[in-house]
């Protein structure tokens, strides 16, 4: 199972970078992307992940009265 990275306390820092990257969490199933992304992808990639993470803390849950 994939993470779901919305939720992952590592999006807003740099190791971010460390597990995409450079495959730190290789052992745990996590290859490195460092062939197929940039530094610059991986920053957009981020930055999307934390633009959709806000979106769902902002959003309010249906009222059932209506
Ligand atoms: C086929 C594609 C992918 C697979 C199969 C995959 C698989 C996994 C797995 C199994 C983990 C959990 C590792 C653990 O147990 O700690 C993980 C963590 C993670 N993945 Fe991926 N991944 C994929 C693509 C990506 C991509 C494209 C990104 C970002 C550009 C990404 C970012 C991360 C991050 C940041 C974590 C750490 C989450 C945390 O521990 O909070 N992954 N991935």
């Amino acid at each position: 199972m994939t993470p779901d990275l919305r939720a992952s306390a590592l999006v807003d820092t740099d190791v971010f970078y460390d597990v995409v990257l450079k495959g730190i969490l290789k052992n745990e199933g996590m290859v490195s992307f460092k062939s197929a992304l940039s530094h610059d992808d991986v920053t957009a990639i981020r930055n999307y992940i934390i633009h959709r993470a806000n979106q769902d803390a902002s959003a309010q849950p249906a009222d059932p009265t209506h």
